[in-house]
């Protein structure tokens, strides 16, 4: 009798999850939360950094783990690979409701796999190659228990003293907004729960990277025209994509701190825009709205938080200790805390977390996937696409095969741990390719490789500067690694001099007396300063950071194995005093007609306006030609979009990738205009010889601005269409009149 009575228990079970599972999300969050008292659901929408749960034991950890075990947590950050998160999600499903806990990590540029920063894969506009590095993150990173990655990082910034500038996507609205719905469908796969994939999170909402000066954490203002024009639709587009989650932002914007913003986080995100998701504070942001001068107290700060539409506490228990207190003195509508929970909770059934609260944690999965090889391949890929070529002189690159003696010189040449820069999650450094080990294989025994380091990366030594002219000077060709730290971008790494670092430039110059042919590699995460350099070295390529497979990349590029086709995402100034600089300036009622033009004019007494190099520049081992423009039609009807055609042509001997740019110009508006705006860019391989009938389809939305009071808008009047291979090189143009 006992065994049948055991059978339909089991079977009854079975059934019920079996229904239970079938429910819809909505039905299961809601018989959940009835079930919930009100400190549960304020466990809720508390998160916590796991650093110190998984060290040895300590009063916080205990602490940690008492609230845990409480249902006090909600989600965790910083406790990665299956068997801790497995440790601490069992703690949680000790809680009365057994409701699982999120666990979380800023994979921004690849989990055990390192990939090129966000500003170095932005310069490679191929939103394949982005979206795959992407994909393998958060396939490594679902591997090791993580169901939700701080990416991607959405900031416009044209300000290249902010360290944060590396997270991004640059300084460009239509590039940044194809690059976030790249990042999210590449974090988050086709639905959420699949288990080679995290939730994305959209950060930081929002203009942080226009905070003054450049100096991180610094207030914001701007109007709203330049809010909704140039920084929101990144964000709009990641929304659009699909993306799970958003994070605020540290800064004020126009006085009032990001995470207490009612207007940007429920007018605009969850109200204009029918956000579903959740927001996530960003470390202790509520927390700090009491230094900032905008709440008295940690209870003031709880309560602007989530009525402003904050609905998860990062790290400054702000809601586990003051919002019970705030429901029941009335003055926090319970009705806000349901909707956060029901955000929160949705999100934990999309992903299968009820049904299965280990499904992420696999020993299996994890030591087979943290094995794939063809991860370290499409590193490569990602980051040969990624380097711009700036200047080639005399077709000094590729290094011919026939050289017999390369002097590679400089403090990152044999660089490891920098080539990661920040951000990096768990990268075992001794599997990078170093600069010095990337060339020695592609020409080692063929050529000689001598190394010299010629002086340190920060300092003011030049003692191994003898050696370094030595070794040049016995060589047939010097490649010169030189840059900042790779610690020198990312979080709070804001600089007010962004020449290279020590000596560096000292010893190029030094290097440079010996007549030899010197191509330099630069290594940043951000735009440097080095305009003796751009002046006297005969070929120079831009590397960002490129993680893992930078030495490979490196050699691939400077041997001709891969055709560099990089273009930059951001502006490189002359100078911090031109700063901010970009491409798509207003041209003012006294605009210059050629540099030197300074009579009068908006110049400077002391330089150029121009650049050291523009927006979308990057050289080619080949070269294109541009003709043939063709539109569908010189009278645009407004609604109507316009057809584009030209005819691309390889004229040089090399196979190449070029990224072709269409940009626009309204001549005459309401607001004024820029003098151009990137609207569409494509990147064609071409084989020497080969040409192509490229073709754009440019929708009448992208014509419109936004208009305060009137949100975005079109006008009738003149446009000037403009086909480039950089915003300073324009190959074809054409007006148009939109009726
Ligand atoms: C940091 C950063 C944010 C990151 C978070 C968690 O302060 O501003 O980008 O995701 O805290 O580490």
């Amino acid at each position: 009798m006992r065994g049948k009575q055991l059978l339909f228990c089991l079977l009854t079970m079975a059934a019920l999850t079996a229904s239970a599972q079938n429910k819809p999300i909505k039905k299961r969050v809601d018989s959940l939360l009835k079930l919930m008292t009100l400190k549960e659901k304020i466990g809720q929408l508390n998160q916590y950094s796991g650093r110190e749960l998984t060290g040895p034991a300590s009063n916080r950890k205990n602490n940690l783990l008492n609230d845990i075990r409480s249902g006090m947590v909600g989600s965790m950050l910083n406790v990665k690979g299956v068997k801790d998160t497995r440790e601490i999600q069992a703690a949680a499903l000790q809680s009365r409701l057994k409701i699982p806990l999120l666990f979380s990590l800023d994979v921004i540029h690849g989990y055990k796999t390192v990939f090129p920063v966000p500003l170095a894969e932005a310069a490679s506009w191929d939103m394949e190659a982005i979206g795959q590095s992407a994909h393998i993150a958060a396939k490594e990173a679902a591997a090791s228990g993580i169901h939700w990655t701080f990416a991607p990082m959405v900031d416009i910034a044209r300000d290249p003293r902010w360290g944060r500038i590396m997270e991004g996507a640059g300084e460009d609205t239509y590039l940044g907004s194809a690059i976030a719905k790249a990042r999210v469908l590449g974090f988050q796969g086709k639905k959420l729960g699949a288990t080679d994939a995290v939730m994305a999170c959209v950060k930081h909402f929002a203009a942080y990277g226009a905070a003054v000066a450049g100096r991180d954490y610094n207030p914001v203002d701007m109007s709203e025209q330049m809010l909704h024009e140039v920084y929101l639709p990144p964000f709009k587009a990641a929304l659009d994509a699909g993306a799970a989650t958003f994070m605020n932002s540290f800064n004020t914007l126009n006085g009032v701190p990001a995470t207490a913003s009612s207007y940007l986080q429920r007018d605009i995100l969850k109200g204009a825009w029918k956000y579903s998701g959740f927001v996530v504070s960003d470390w202790g942001s509520i927390r700090e709205m009491v230094p900032w001068g905008y709440a008295q107290n940690l209870s003031e700060a709880a309560q602007y938080a989530i009525l402003a539409g904050s609905d998860m506490d990062m790290e400054s228990e702000a809601y586990k200790k003051e919002l019970e207190k705030l429901v029941l003195a009335g003055k926090v509508n319970s009705v806000l805390i349901d909707d956060a929970v029901r955000r929160i909770l949705t999100k934990k059934f999309e992903l299968g977390l009820f049904d299965d609260p280990y499904k992420f944690s696999d020993f299996q999965r994890e030591e087979r996937v943290m094995q794939d090889k063809s991860h370290a391949a499409i590193a490569r890929s990602v980051a040969r696409s990624s380097v711009v070529l700036l200047k080639n002189e005399l077709n000094t690159l590729p290094l011919k095969t026939g050289i017999k003696k390369i002097a590679l010189i400089g403090p990152l040449a044999t660089a490891k741990t920098d080539l990661a820069s920040t951000w990096t999650v768990y990268a075992d450094t001794l599997s990078m390719t170093s600069v010095y080990e990337g060339l020695k294989e592609k020409y080692s025994p063929v050529a000689e490789l001598t190394y010299a380091k010629g002086c340190n990366l920060n300092d003011q030594d030049t003692t191994g500067f003898k050696s370094a002219v030595e070794l040049a000077g016995k060589a047939d060709v010097v490649v010169m690694v030189l840059g900042e730290a790779g610690d020198m971008t990312g979080e709070a790494k804001s600089r007010t001099d962004l020449s290279l670092p020590g000596r560096q430039e000292a010893l190029f110059r030094a290097v440079k007396a010996t007549g030899k042919k010197i191509v330099v590699v630069l290594m940043a995460g951000r735009p440097l300063i080095f305009n003796s350099i751009a002046q006297q070295a005969d070929a120079i390529v831009y590397a960002f950071w490129l993680g893992a497979e930078a030495g490979h990349a490196v050699a691939d590029v400077l041997s001709g194995d891969y055709n560099p086709s990089g273009k930059l995402p951001v502006t490189f100034p002359r100078s911090v005093g031109q700063i901010p600089l970009f491409y798509n300036y207003l041209n003012t009622g006294r605009p210059i007609s050629k540099e030197g033009d300074i009579h009068y004019r908006s110049a400077y007494m002391d330089s150029p306006n121009s650049p050291r190099y523009a927006f979308g520049y990057g050289l080619s081992y080949t070269s294109f030609d541009y003709s043939n423009l063709k539109m569908s039609t010189d009278f645009l009807k407004k609604g109507q979009d316009l057809t584009v055609s030209f005819t691309l042509k390889n004229t040089g001997e090399y196979t190449g990738e070029e990224v072709v740019q269409l940009y626009i110009q309204d001549k005459v508006a309401s607001i004024v205009r820029p003098v151009k705006e990137l609207k569409g860019f494509e990147k064609i391989n071409l084989k020497p010889g080969e040409r192509k009938i490229v073709k754009f389809v440019l929708p009448a939305s992208q014509l419109a601005f936004y208009k305060p009071g009137a949100g975005w808008v079109t006008e009738a009047g003149a446009f000037k269409l403009m086909i480039g291979s950089a915003s300073d090189q324009i190959r074809l143009e054409q007006t148009f009149n939109l009726n």
